[in-house]
């Protein structure tokens, strides 16, 4: 029997998840689905369909996305996957050419994704595009190196406090960070603020506060409280959901209140970006124990259009070789165009990913073989134009 590709129809949103949601055990309750419904336009939504089963399904949010000195349309890849029935049989790598195809289509200079497992998309043009971090501090080890003077005071927020409280301070910092994306209102709602018993792992209910002054939120946290004992003693944690602060003093400010929760012994937080403040505030941030990982993966869908969008200054001619999209396939000036100039730097679009975002430098996939030198200087003056003041950082997988 033949598979076939195509749009979703409004109704096959269950469907359509249901390939990935066996992965995690269970089909989509309705709950689920109902949620992506608020976020998901079903157009962005590509099915696998065999015989009048759907075995395989990817879908795309459709994101303002902060990159180097822009915001630009994306596709939020999600929801990806085949029935194990099913798998190796090129399933994917059709859904990855319609999204792709789809995306291109639309405007969209770029998609990004969290991966399952780092092996899949470097196929379709993905690159590793962004770190993340992820730490255990015990309070005993929470001291800063100097007082935090941030002048404000710290509110616990109910659920539709929270709405109107936390999407500003979110919103300040998303548009000057590279990686991260405008949340609107059904984002709030079905996704960040959600708090299902299902989302809880054990630990307690959402916990939302924010730091203000003169009733301007100026940084915000989410986390649980879970606690536990051992021989009288309490072992608690706080595990941070999400915290993040516009200025350096609301950022510690917010830390430092997460660090002075009474009677927890520790505080856990994942998906932290990787030049966190917390480093030089810690008075032991060894203590840390960061361990790094791997977060967003960019595809350049529009090659000129990412590199017209990006804060970009310079003379460098990039060749750009992509093996999945082939309208990318040539050679680029920094504004975008397509040159007829020799080329400074070979490389893979994949490669170009990686530095897009400002994670990695082109010094980086040099000394990993990734990018030819072809003109003298041109991996430095490559990386004097592409450096950016801050690591990309995606706070949630999506
Ligand atoms: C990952 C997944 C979607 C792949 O689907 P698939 O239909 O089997 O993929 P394809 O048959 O199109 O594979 C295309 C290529 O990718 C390779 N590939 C696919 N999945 C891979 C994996 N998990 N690890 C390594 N290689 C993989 C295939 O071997 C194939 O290689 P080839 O072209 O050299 O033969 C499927 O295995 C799946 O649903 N996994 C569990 C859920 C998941 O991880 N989803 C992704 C969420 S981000």
């Amino acid at each position: 029997m033949s598979v076939e590709v195509r749009q979703a129809k409004p109704e096959e949103l269950s469907s359509g998840i249901a390939p990935v949601s066996h992965y995690f055990g269970s089909a989509p309750s309705e709950g689920t689905a109902q949620r992506f419904s608020r976020v998901l336009r079903p157009e962005r939504m590509h099915v696998a369909e065999e015989g009048g089963q759907i075995v395989g399904g990817a879908s795309a949010f459709e994101f303002q996305f902060t990159v180097p000195g822009a915001i630009v349309p994306a596709a939020g890849v999600t929801i990806v996957g085949v029935l194990p029935t099913h798998t190796r049989r090129g399933i994917l790598t059709q859904l990855m050419r319609a999204q792709l195809d789809d995306a291109h289509e639309r405007g969209e200079p770029v998609a990004c994704l969290w991966a399952s497992e780092e092996t899949i998309y470097g196929r379709y043009g993905y690159g590793m595009a962004a770190l993340c971090g992820e730490t255990e501090v015990q309070r005993m080890y929470g001291s800063f190196r100097q007082p935090v003077e941030h002048g404000g005071a710290f509110r616990l927020l109910s659920h539709d406090e929270a709405l109107d409280a936390i999407p500003p301070v979110y919103a300040r910092v998303a548009a000057e960070t590279p990686g991260m994306f405008a949340r609107r209102r059904e984002w709030w709602e079905a996704r960040a603020l959600h708090d299902s018993e299902d989302r809880r792992d054990g630990a307690g209910e959402m916990v939302r506060v924010v730091l203000e002054r003169d009733g301007e939120g100026l940084a915000y946290a989410l986390y649980r409280l879970k606690m536990d004992f051992e021989a009288g003693s309490s072992t608690g944690e706080v595990r941070v959901i999400e915290a993040m602060g516009v200025s350096p003093e609301a950022t510690a400010g917010i830390w430092r209140y997460l660090l002075d929760v009474d009677w927890m012994e520790r505080v856990q937080a994942e998906l932290l970006p990787v030049d966190h403040a917390l480093f030089l505030l810690l008075e032991q941030p060894r203590r840390m124990r960061f361990r790094i990982g791997d977060s967003l993966w960019l595809r350049l869908v529009d090659v000129g259009a990412a590199l017209a969008a990006r804060s970009l200054e310079g003379d460098v001619v990039l060749e750009v070789a992509d093996a999945f999209c082939p309208w990318n396939d040539a050679r680029y000036s920094f504004d975008g165009a397509k040159s007829m100039e020799d080329a400074d730097l070979r490389l893979d679009v994949s490669d170009l990913a990686s530095v897009y975002l400002g994670a990695f430098t082109f010094a980086q996939l040099q000394r990993a073989g990734l990018v030819d030198e072809l003109s003298e200087g041109a991996v430095a003056r490559a990386d004097a134009a592409f450096r950016t003041d801050r690591a990309p950082w995606c706070p949630e997988i999506f």
